[in-house]
């Protein structure tokens, strides 16, 4: 059972207005007060009274003017239990943790409601979500989707304790690699440890989101590589959507961000999922209007023999630990689940109750490639993570409705005609991201304590 939390209430100026009485009250703890503290909290008072948009600016501004000393956690709690005894051994660590044993298979089991345990944290406490996914902010006013646990049929997952992760952490990088659904997951798995941190802060460089907390010396990053090779899509920001081409052969200009990190989470899907044929450039191609039409399947084989081969070239199996998250499912047809009158998820406030997931269409043909290829690579293990399975009943949890189009929280109107506006790919935070990264966790700890 998780500590029952405290609800801020669902709006973002008073939550604003707690970061500010936060900042201050933590300044006045300080002995010395230097007037760029004291002209700062005037600032932050001064937007909680117009009621700015205190995030971006706080992000914006903030880290401008003093970057290494930044109280950025609105929520941060201290803890009145003893914090377990740090450093473990493995075994102790095992222990501690209430890990299952390794032969557990994580995958099959069933979602049960469990308000008590369920979100791990708030939406309002995160001061790091971006817009895409706060849902409550944007609209949502059902909470329920927020509040299940996933139990797997043979063994139970343990509970998920920051600490213990970040312990593993300790001058280390963790870095999610792919598309915007391992953004989802790294937003996710950012909320699930800073409550426990009191300096943290957030920036963007090139194509990577970085996550960076002071007292643990580790970072948790996103590096954007829809396709994990090179592709006409590689900026993070601008890049066409219908128009996808890549060179299923070359991954070195990504792939050197990736060298040294010590624990990589991998993943590419969807943006393999609008067309049958995949464009690909041709070998000696000058521009990118040189490419050829190919069979996905045999694209998407060729991209993971390029990725398989860098990660044997340059992954030290002794430093990095590699994983590789299956495919998030999505939730546009509503008679999928038997739900005539639906529209894509946009109505759905329960998880499918049936003892088999539904059939959502996730290409079982690139599950197996990954799942078989994972397991066959023997020279550096690769942690394959399936949360298909799980993520399919969950055709209450998407962002739907409650989330931005061209970086704007969509319309009244807009959020009036889901059949054209729901988003049923990404997930709302809290939310079914948090139960990938428990599993995650647990698979990281389950390596043992690494130096
Ligand atoms: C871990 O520590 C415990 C208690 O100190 C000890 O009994 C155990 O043998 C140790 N295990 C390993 C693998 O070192
Ligand atoms: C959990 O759900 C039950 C049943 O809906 C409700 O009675 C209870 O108040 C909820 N508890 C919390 C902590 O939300
Ligand atoms: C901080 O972490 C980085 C790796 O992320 C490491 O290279 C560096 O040595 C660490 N710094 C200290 C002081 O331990
Ligand atoms: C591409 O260029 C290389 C070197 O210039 C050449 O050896 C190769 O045959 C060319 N490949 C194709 C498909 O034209
Ligand atoms: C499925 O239905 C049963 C019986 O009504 C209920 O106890 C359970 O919580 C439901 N589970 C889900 C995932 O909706
Ligand atoms: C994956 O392995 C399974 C069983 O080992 C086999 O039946 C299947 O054909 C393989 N699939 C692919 C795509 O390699």
């Amino acid at each position: 059972m998780q500590t029952p939390r405290r609800k801020s209430p669902r709006s973002g100026l008073p939550d604003a207005c707690t970061l500010t009485s936060h900042l201050t009250s933590y300044f006045q703890k300080t002995t010395k007060i230097p007037l760029y503290v004291t002209a700062i909290s005037i600032f932050f008072l001064a937007l909680c009274i117009y009621g700015e948009d205190i995030a971006s600016l706080a992000e914006l501004s903030f880290w401008r003017l003093r970057q290494d000393l930044i109280y950025v956690r609105a929520a941060y709690r201290p803890r009145h239990n003893p914090r377990p005894r740090l450093p473990f051994n493995a075994t102790q660590l095992h222990a501690y943790a209430r890990l299952p044993p390794d032969t557990c298979d994580l995958s099959v089991g069933r979602w049960v409601f469990d308000n008590s345990s369920f979100p791990l944290y708030y939406e309002e406490e995160c001061r790091f979500l971006t817009l895409q996914v706060t849902c409550g902010l944007n609209g949502r006013r059902d909470e329920t989707f927020q509040q299940w646990r996933w139990q797997p049929r043979d063994c139970s997952l343990p509970r998920f304790e920051p600490l213990l992760l970040l312990k593993q952490l300790r001058n280390k990088r963790l870095m999610f690699v792919g598309d915007s659904l391992n953004r989802n997951q790294w937003e996710s798995l950012v909320c699930m440890v800073q409550s426990e941190l009191r300096y943290a802060k957030k920036w963007e460089d090139g194509n990577r989101n970085i996550f960076y907390s002071k007292e643990y010396n580790a970072s948790i990053e996103f590096y954007w590589a829809p396709f994990l090779v090179e592709s006409n899509s590689d900026n993070p920001k601008i890049h066409s959507i219908p128009h996808r081409i890549i060179k299923p052969d070359k991954i070195e200009g990504h792939a050197v961000y990736w060298k040294g990190v010590d624990y990589l989470i991998f993943n590419t899907y969807i943006w393999w999922m609008n067309t049958d044929k995949m464009k690909i450039l041709r070998p000696n191609a000058t521009d990118w209007s040189d490419h050829d039409e190919v069979i996905r399947i045999e694209v998407y084989e060729r991209v993971m023999k390029t990725w398989t081969d860098w990660i044997y070239k340059n992954v030290d199996p002794a430093k990095t630990s590699v994983f590789f998250m299956s495919m998030s499912p999505l939730h546009i047809n509503s008679n999928q689940w038997g739900n005539p009158n639906g529209i894509k998820c946009a109505l759905e406030t329960l998880p499918v109750n049936t003892t088999e997931p539904p059939n959502v269409g996730s290409d079982p043909q690139m599950f197996d490639l990954v799942s078989n290829l994972t397991r066959s690579m023997s020279k550096v293990p690769v942690t394959f993570i399936d949360i298909t399975r799980l993520s399919e009943y969950r055709k209450d949890a998407h962002t739907s409705v409650y989330t931005v189009r061209g970086g704007k929280v969509l319309t009244p109107e807009q959020q009036a005609n889901p059949k054209t506006y729901a988003d049923c790919i990404h997930w709302c935070l809290p939310g079914v991201p948090d139960v990938w990264n428990q599993i995650l966790y647990t698979k990281i700890l389950s390596k043992g304590v690494k130096s």
